[in-house]
């Protein structure tokens, strides 16, 4: 197969509107965070999100409802993001606590498997981040363009990005401000920063789709690192991506997705790369999502234009 000569300009406009459904999770996951500060289950493990019908930038309501109240190690829950009235996204979550009990210790060997290889996956990157270039800012990266996050992929992906096979490729992403923290929030924003295998599509005439996700799900994996923890940065993950499969009817496709933490932020210097860096990095989070394919050119009154104009600016979380 020859290689594919992509319309990136459009797919990156796409990945301005993806944002939007990550920052949509984020707010529902912080009202049921909220919710169960309280309690025994402080921290999610896992998520699903159906999406009904689409969100629009304005107020919003996140409705919490217990499902099971557990006594032992989770607590179900389910969470409605309502705008105007209407249900726009059905969400489900399972809430646990992420850190391991001391006594876990003394009463049977400790079953997490760890790096180094060859039991355990290692962070998709080969490269440091001091050894990775900057994305060219682009004014449709609204993250970006608002300077709250800086990327830099990886260069061992640069060439497999458009060839021919699956759409697969780890950036580093930054928290420009230096006092950001990551948190449990911030994960599924990170899980919707990545190009859509649609895009690569060597059938694709031009690119006038948007790709709606119909379902995201995540499993958060492991506790945020602390502050200060040795090889690990406090703003920046790695977030790695990979797309397979596209079938009529609909193009419906899926994205897997990994959020890795970090070794540095990218920006730090050479110095900051400690031996064996790749081997104190831990998967915070996995996520899926299925994605259709929407030709807008073809929508009663749709037009291409009008995403690429999409304008919005994020709350912090
Ligand atoms: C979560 O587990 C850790 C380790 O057992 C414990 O120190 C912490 O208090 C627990 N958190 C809650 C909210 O119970």
């Amino acid at each position: 197969m020859e290689e594919y000569e992509p319309d990136t300009s459009a797919a990156t406009s796409f990945l301005a509107l993806a944002l939007e459904l990550g920052y949509i999770i984020a707010l529902a996951l912080d009202a049921v965070i909220r919710f169960q500060s309280t309690t025994r289950h402080q921290d999610p493990v896992h998520l699903t999100a159906h999406f009904l019908s689409s969100a629009t930038v304005g107020p919003c309501e996140v409705h919490v409802r217990i499902i099971k109240l557990g006594k032992g190690a989770f607590t179900t829950l389910a969470a409605s993001f309502i705008q105007k009235g209407q249900e726009k996204v059905k969400l489900h979550f399972v809430f646990g606590n992420l850190s391991v009990p001391e006594s876990h210790k003394t009463t049977r060997p400790d079953m997490t498997v760890e790096p180094p290889p060859p039991y355990a996956a290692q962070i998709p990157v080969q490269n440091h981040p001091s050894k990775c270039s900057l994305l060219p800012e682009q004014p449709k990266w609204h993250y970006l363009a608002e300077q709250q996050m800086k990327l830099a992929r990886d260069p061992m992906y640069d060439e497999l990005l458009w060839k021919p096979g699956p759409m697969e490729a780890c950036n580093y992403v930054t928290l420009t401000d230096k006092n950001e923290q990551l948190s449990y929030q911030m994960l599924p924003v990170f899980a919707d920063i990545f190009l859509t295998f649609a895009a690569k599509n060597p059938k694709l005439p031009s690119w006038t789709f948007w790709c709606p996700t119909i379902v995201f799900t995540m499993e958060f994996k492991f506790p945020l690192p602390k502050p200060g923890t040795r090889g690990c940065a406090s703003r920046t993950v790695a977030a790695y991506h990979k797309g397979r499969f596209l079938n009529e009817p609909h193009g419906r496709h899926e994205t897997y997705m990994e959020v890795w933490t970090a070794p540095a932020n990218i920006g730090d210097g050479p110095e900051t790369e400690i031996e064996g860096w790749r081997d104190h990095q831990r998967c915070l989070a996995i996520a899926y999502q299925m994605h259709i394919m929407v030709d807008v050119d073809a929508m009663p009154g749709g037009s291409t234009k009008q995403l690429k104009t999409t304008s919005w600016t994020p709350p912090k979380l």
